[in-house]
């Protein structure tokens, strides 16, 4: 058995491992991250890149925001669309900030190109992971690697290991508290090296179902549309996707929808989750580990900042100053905000997706609610305060 010690041991290396491991080394702190897939599945990860200040502000932080602003879009504005017209809610001139579009992937290459000159070690490709003694002050993570066994000695573990990980199952069922909703539908995803159809994201409502247009640069477009959890990728071929994508979105949108061949084409599941607590004894739970939004609101990746944001001040807190306050105080706070942010996709959803068992008067609400947010800024505030990212 080869024994590490670390004074934070992080499972995960997606945005949220990465990013709360760049953060403690910034304050001096050891860390280190094992992960149980290689560099380049890590990076093939095609995920949604709405950045809210929360986490733009960890990049800048970490001065690792070059790319970003090179290469990134801000965006001064959202659309939704009722099938008919396009409302447009104007973030910046109703909250005076903007979102960053920049893809996730690219915000995940940036944390792991700069980890070895800052002294955070990743180890890819573990198996066996297992945690121990997690409610003592010296858990450890053991896991394997190459046939060898190893165990890190650390203070605290933090689970940043995603929806499907092995951290959060290890918190007593006694305490766990799971809230769960999943939707009767699913998310069709296409990505396209073709200019976005409209210079800002169009979220759309048709009768038929949900559309969206997003997009990853000038030249790279992202699109989605609502199918039944039944449908195949086979069912759908790229020009049945196009033909539907432009009914969805309107005409305005579709006089300006270039097509072009799938680099990648896939079908997600939609859900709302959240575990209470996000912490155990020595073990945090942080990002996809703890909470799963529907990905409406754009929210997975700067939920995962703001749990960072939170936990790595409680941590530079305890080791620096010996304050244990903030770290007892972590799972109320990160919490909080997780809620509001769950409440703001789990109503984007509502409104903008057609559900099996709604009749006429479901549609009706639906139409009354876009009608009403068309013309009342309020409405419009209420969306954009939540767009933009509710303060930490
Ligand atoms: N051991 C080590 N690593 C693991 C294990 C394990 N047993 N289980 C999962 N992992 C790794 C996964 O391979 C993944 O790289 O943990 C990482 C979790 O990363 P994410 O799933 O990306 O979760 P998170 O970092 O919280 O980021 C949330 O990513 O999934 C999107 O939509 C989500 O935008 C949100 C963001
Ligand atoms: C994406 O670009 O993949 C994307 C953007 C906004 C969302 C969801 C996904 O709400």
């Amino acid at each position: 058995m080869t024994v590490h010690k670390t004074q934070v041991a992080i499972i995960g290396s997606g945005p949220a491992g990465l990013m709360l491991g760049h953060l403690l080394r910034q304050a001096g702190i050891d860390a280190i991250i094992i992960e149980r897939q290689n560099e380049a599945h890590v990076l093939s990860r095609i995920r949604a890149g709405v950045l809210e200040t929360v986490t733009t502000d960890i990049l800048e932080r970490l001065d690792l925001a070059g790319r970003m602003h090179a290469e990134g879009l801000p965006h001064g504005g959202v659309k939704l669309a009722d099938g008919e017209r396009l409302i447009r809610i104007d973030i910046e001139g109703l909250t005076g900030r903007t979102v960053m579009v920049y893809g996730q992937t690219e915000v995940t290459r940036d944390l792991i190109d700069a980890a070895p000159g800052r002294g955070l070690e990743i180890i890819w490709e573990v198996e066996d992971v297992g945690l121990h003694d997690i409610e003592g002050d010296a858990p450890s993570v053991t896991y394997t690697r190459d046939g060898v066994e190893h165990r890190i000695e650390a203070r605290f573990v933090a689970g940043c290991d995603g929806f499907h990980g092995v951290s959060r199952p290890t918190i007593p069922a006694a305490v766990a508290r799971p809230h769960e909703k999943v939707y009767p539908f699913g998310w069709l995803g296409i990505l396209a090296d073709v200019p976005p159809c409209n210079e800002e994201l169009i979220y759309a409502n048709h009768a038929n179902g949900f559309a969206l247009a997003s997009q990853r640069s000038l030249t790279r477009s992202r699109y989605y549309i609502q199918v039944p959890l039944t449908e195949k990728l086979e069912d759908w071929p790229d020009d049945r996707l196009w033909d539907e994508l432009a009914l969805r979105l309107g005409p305005d949108a579709a006089a300006h929808i270039t097509r072009g061949p799938a680099l990648e084409k896939s079908i997600a599941p939609l859900r709302s989750f959240v575990f209470e607590p996000m912490r155990h004894g020595s073990l945090f739970l942080v990002g996809d580990a703890a909470h799963i939004v529907p990905p409406t609101g754009a929210k997975g990746l700067n939920l995962a900042a703001s749990d960072v944001a939170y936990l790595s001040q409680a941590l530079i807190a305890f080791f620096a100053e010996n304050d244990h306050d903030a770290v007892a105080g972590y799972s109320d706070k990160a919490l909080a905000r997780v809620w509001k942010a769950e409440r703001f996709s789990w109503s984007l959803t509502m409104l903008m997706h057609r559900f099996p068992d709604d009749g006429p008067f479901e549609r009706r609400m639906q139409v009354a609610e876009l009608d009403y947010i068309a013309s009342s800024e309020a409405a419009q505030m209420e969306i954009a305060e939540n767009y933009v990212g509710l303060p930490l």
